[in-house]
């Protein structure tokens, strides 16, 4: 038995094995501040939305990234926007709906009217009540930088940011057009929570817990599987899993509920996961982004968007929404244990030493290089990524 004392939140020691992870970063308001500064408002690019949840001129949707509440407008002209949702004025909040339609968007303190771009196309009392050269044209919403890759719309709040397909590289781009397949995608719907958790601890998700912590994963064979996977330094990782579906679950009234119907059990679920906290996951026929923010040291706020493709005929489209609502997210079959673990690691974080990473991990005091299907050791190239960026030291710097 080794009797340990509560650290008491003084400097952060970083353990020297790169398998050890100090479970108090989980917890520690300060060290939340801390990220948002250097990872959410720093050289990093946050996913916040997908063309297709906005496919027509004057669609919209909000979304609060790290605080940051964002408009992301679709324009007239069928370009894609994306603007801090915070009138120009005195800076309320303009639009509080999630998404919609709309050519104008008014703000209701003082009635200045935006469009989609974020233009100020109209306020109330003529330009000489206004201080001296008032004009309109100098007045339009601010906007974050933000770019676009494989629909996939980006910002980041930082201006020395390299540019998106810099940040992102060639390998992150081809294996994310891959899961998301050829073809226009088609939003059918949402899953939204509140994680009761640190942010990382929903990050983190490993796959080797996939098929121990939640029963109705075993269905879909995914243990044995021979799959691949990659990992960078950038906190960036990919992976093509193979699954086995038996013919007659025995779990399940309606087996057809996990059919896959569009591709080859040997890529049954590719991923890829951009840090801080963006998962693209192709899942049998389940199509998903999951878009997620922090809210505090202790709250994750995650939405999973569920997209078919668009020249899916009424019944593929029907399938993809049975499974899409079934099989994961917040209540899906598959992952709804998730939730349960990610608050219980929250409780367990406010007890000492580390979190200690062991499937996969060949060398405590190196990064691995090669990783199978079950693997944890992955993410510890994420880990690295963050101890970086935060310059949490450590005899290994
Ligand atoms: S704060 Fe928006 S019109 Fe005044
Ligand atoms: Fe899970």
């Amino acid at each position: 038995m080794s009797v340990k004392p509560y650290p008491g939140w003084e400097k952060i020691s970083w353990p020297e094995k790169k398998n050890h992870i100090p479970k108090e970063v989980f917890v520690r308001p300060d060290v939340f501040e801390e990220e948002l500064k250097r990872l959410f408002y720093g050289k990093e690019w946050l996913a916040v939305g997908h063309e297709a949840e906005i496919p027509n001129p004057g669609d919209f949707k909000t979304f609060m990234m790290a605080r940051v509440p964002l408009l992301i407008t679709r324009d007239m002209n069928g370009e894609v926007n994306v603007v801090y949702n915070a009138c120009s004025h005195r800076g309320n909040q303009l639009e509080t709906e999630s998404r919609g339609n709309k050519i104008e968007f008014e703000c209701p303190y003082h009635r200045w009217v935006f469009d989609p771009n974020g233009d100020l196309i109209g306020c109330p009392a003529k330009a000489s009540e206004f201080s001296p050269g008032f004009k309109k044209s100098d007045y339009p919403l601010d906007r974050p930088r933000f770019a676009i890759s494989n629909g996939i719309i980006f910002v980041t709040f930082n201006l020395d940011t390299p540019e998106l397909s810099e940040h992102l590289g060639k390998q992150v781009e081809d294996h994310t057009a891959m899961v998301l397949g050829g073809g226009k995608l088609k939003l059918i719907g949402y899953h939204k929570i509140i994680f009761k958790a640190n942010w990382k601890a929903y990050a983190d998700n490993d796959s080797y817990h996939a098929p121990l912590l939640h029963t109705a994963f075993r269905m879909l064979s995914w243990g044995g599987g021979k799959g691949s996977r990659f990992a960078n330094e950038k906190g960036q990782r990919g992976f093509i899993s193979e699954l086995s579906l038996p013919r007659d679950t025995g779990m399940l009234k309606d087996p057809s509920l996990i059919e896959y119907k569009s591709g080859d059990l040997s890529k049954g679920s590719t991923a890829v996961h951009m840090f801080p906290m963006f998962s693209i996951v192709h899942h049998l026929d389940v199509i998903n982004l999951r878009f997620a923010t922090p809210l505090s040291a202790d709250q994750t706020e995650a939405h999973y968007a569920y997209f078919c493709r668009e020249d899916d005929d009424a019944e593929m489209v029907r399938h993809r929404v049975r499974q899409s609502s079934n099989l994961i997210g917040p209540c899906g079959m598959i992952s709804m244990e998730d939730a349960a673990v990610f608050q219980r690691l929250h409780i367990g974080g406010f007890t000492p030493g580390s979190a200690i990473f062991q499937k996969g991990v060949k060398d405590e005091y190196a990064l691995p290089t090669d990783f199978s299907q079950n693997d944890e050791a992955a993410n510890l190239l994420w880990w690295e990524h963050y101890r970086n960026a935060m310059e949490f030291g450590g005899s290994n710097k």
